[in-house]
């Protein structure tokens, strides 16, 4: 079992949602924090509320990591600090809504960026730390959208493709070393993710981010190659696409979007450019 006690575990879009779980429920395991995204004043809001709530240091490190040049400072930033980290959460992640040819592609070159470049730059770096250490882990958050191509989401649900094969391949690569890594796949939970479209999330039918936050951590603890934090059903959704051909799976990942009206779905204007922290960007 994987003992979170005394270690540092960095986070990544740990200002709201998932992350922000994800953080809250690392330091209540006993683990110091590393917090990055964009928004500063959210992050520190995130840290100070952990600090009074579970008495662990909390640093936080605003990036935009949709920029090389700053995942790149993060990484120098971590070295320049006395503790190195034990534990990344490849968290933070986005999605572009609607009609892949209407408007610009913005916000789908920006969700490239953010989950699959980002997420490799920093696996990569901090991959090489821990092998050079002696031991760590990497948790990647893909989602049950990697399963199947996802019209409406297309370039989301490829980005997550990648998360899942990406992450497989190495954690066979690294099996038997002293860094593991595991992707997490849940399927909707309760967070703010479409709040920079015009889509809304059915927030009933969604799983509480805490609780699929500490079911990840529970699978990683246990050694498991990939964890389903959600409730069962969204899990049985993730072999329906294993057991038809490849174009009925993307028809009904596409008619399940229709439904939801992710195809009448806009971005908001403005919601693929780079949002200014607060304070310092690293
Ligand atoms: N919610 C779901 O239903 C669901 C399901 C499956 C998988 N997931 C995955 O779970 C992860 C977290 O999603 P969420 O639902 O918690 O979304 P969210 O509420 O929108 O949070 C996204 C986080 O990422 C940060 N972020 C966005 N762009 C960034 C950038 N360029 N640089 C640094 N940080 C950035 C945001 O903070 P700033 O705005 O402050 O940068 C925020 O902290 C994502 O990878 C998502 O794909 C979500």
């Amino acid at each position: 079992m994987y003992d979170y006690r005394g270690t540092v575990s960095l986070v990544t879009g740990a200002s709201t949602g998932l992350g922000a779980a994800y953080a809250d429920e690392l330091a209540r395991r006993g683990s110091a924090l590393v917090l990055v995204a964009r928004r500063a004043a959210a992050l520190d809001e995130v840290a100070a509320r952990i600090r009074v709530r579970h008495g662990v240091q909390v640093t936080t490190l605003p990036a935009d990591l949709g920029r090389p040049e700053d995942v790149t400072a993060l990484l120098e930033e971590i070295d320049r600090r006395d503790r190195p980290v034990d534990l990344v959460v490849n968290n933070a992640g986005m999605s572009a809504v609607g009609p892949f040819l209407d408007g610009r592609p913005d916000r789908d070159l920006d969700s490239i960026a953010l989950n699959v470049t980002a997420l490799v730059t920093l696996t990569h770096g901090f991959g090489r730390r821990m092998a050079a250490r002696g031991r760590g882990g990497i948790i990647n958050v893909a989602s049950t959208a990697a399963f199947q191509p996802m019209p409406f989401q297309a370039t989301y649900g490829a980005g997550k493709a990648f998360v899942l094969s990406f992450t497989e391949a190495l954690a066979e690569e690294l099996r038997g070393g002293p860094v593991r890594v595991m992707a997490a796949h849940p399927g909707a939970t309760a967070t703010g993710f479409f709040d920079r479209t015009s889509h809304t999330m059915d927030a009933a039918a969604a799983d509480p981010a805490d609780r699929v936050a500490a079911r990840t951590l529970d699978d990683f603890a246990r050694g498991r190659p990939a964890s389903y934090p959600g409730r069962p059903a969204f899990r049985a959704m993730t072999w329906l696409p294993r057991l038809v051909s490849r174009r009925l799976a993307a028809r009904l990942a596409g008619g399940f979007n229709r439904r939801s009206g992710v195809d009448r779905a806009t971005n908001a204007p403005g919601a693929a450019g780079h949002t200014p922290t607060s304070s310092g960007r690293m």
